[in-house]
């Protein structure tokens, strides 16, 4: 892979099954990924995450289009891209009757390590992913965590130059997810480029550089999680006076700091904002002068969850809907 060079590329990749080209599961994917960056390709079920993942770690042909990964064309020289990618699947590959210890020996024997070498490597890893104490147990003692670290810590028995991870954390509890997270963030620190996929796009907001979010088969939205959000638009606030009475009241005093349309659902104001903080203190002060209580208030981000949803007409994913910051301290 030359310097300068992505880690993968995409371009214009369709991929059908079973003939039927009116309805492509890939139609058109582009695809560029930054060498040393973790980049998240987002998609509900069935949007076609795997299939793209099994095209760029060469377990399928797309029907067209160019497939480069560390600088290897995919297709015509699948044998040596498979020499410098690891692929964690989205359903766990080790043998549960098996230990860690033994699962890690095994897929490093099957990497061609020699006994000794692969013993070696094996601990390495049983470290790395802190999987020491647990690793003589047979793996179907483990925690849903712990056997995706040692899916994990298998991914990388070759230290490749680019992981691809099929959804890491579907299924597992928050407390977990952090511990995959973290691990996949220590990969990263040690050069290695990560493609993983995901349905939870706090997921992609807490651990890619970039995103893709893939609908209808291509990706229809692309940027850093920063500029994702600012694609949604402004902050707003949601505002609930404490006497419905004062609705109209309320909505024109708040005019003035809007930076778009104020709507009213039943008693709930939105109003979007422009400059979060200096409007918070200026409505603040300004509710005071006016004596007007209000009941509920809380300042909202777009999340990605608000892209996803523009972009794709599909509704959240997986995601818990949060709220970023509750204001009423601040008013009060
Ligand atoms: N080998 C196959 N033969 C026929 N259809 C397939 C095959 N693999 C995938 N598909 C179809 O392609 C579509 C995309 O599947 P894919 O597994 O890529 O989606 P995904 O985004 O990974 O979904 P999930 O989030 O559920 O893992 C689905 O409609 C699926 O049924
Ligand atoms: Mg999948």
């Amino acid at each position: 892979m030359r310097s300068g060079e992505p880690a993968i590329s995409v371009e214009s990749v369709h991929k059908s099954f079973g003939g039927d080209k009116n309805k492509p599961v890939l139609d058109g994917l582009d695809l560029t990924v930054a060498r040393g960056s973790v980049h998240g390709l987002l998609g509900p079920n069935g949007a076609g995450k795997t299939t793209a993942v099994r095209i760029m770690t060469t377990l399928m042909a797309p029907d067209s289009g160019r497939v480069m990964v560390a600088g290897l064309d995919a297709v015509h020289d699948s044998g040596r891209v498979r020499e410098r990618i690891g692929l964690v699947g989205q359903y766990a590959a080790v043998d549960e009757a098996l230990s860690g210890r033994q699962n890690l020996v095994m897929f490093a024997r099957l990497n061609r390590y020699r006994p000794s070498s692969a013993r070696r490597r094996a601990e390495e890893l049983l470290e790395r992913f802190g999987l020491v104490d647990a690793a003589d147990r047979q793996v179907k003692t483990y925690s849903g965590g712990m056997r995706r670290r040692v899916d994990l810590a298998a991914g990388l028995i070759t230290a490749p130059d680019v992981l691809f991870v099929d959804e890491p954390t579907t299924g597992l509890d928050p407390g977990v997810r952090q511990d995959v997270w973290a691990a996949i963030r220590e990969l990263v620190r040690g050069g290695t480029t990560v493609l993983l996929t995901t349905q939870y796009l706090e997921e992609a907001d807490q651990l890619a550089d970039r995103i893709s979010m893939l609908g209808r088969g291509r990706v229809v939205a692309e940027g850093s999680p920063a500029e994702l959000k600012a694609k949604a638009g402004d902050d707003w606030l949601e505002i609930t006076p404490a006497d419905e009475a004062d609705l109209t009241l309320l909505r024109a005093e708040l005019s003035r700091w809007s930076s778009g349309d104020i709507t009213v659902d039943h008693n709930l104001i939105r109003v979007p904002l422009a400059d979060r903080a200096s409007s918070l203190i200026g409505i603040s002060a300004a509710l005071r002068d006016a004596n007007l209580t209000v009941r509920d208030l809380s300042l909202r981000t777009p999340t990605l969850d608000e892209v996803f949803l523009q972009v794709t007409g599909h509704t959240a994913l997986h995601t818990d809907r949060i709220t970023t910051s509750t204001a009423k301290e601040a008013i009060r």
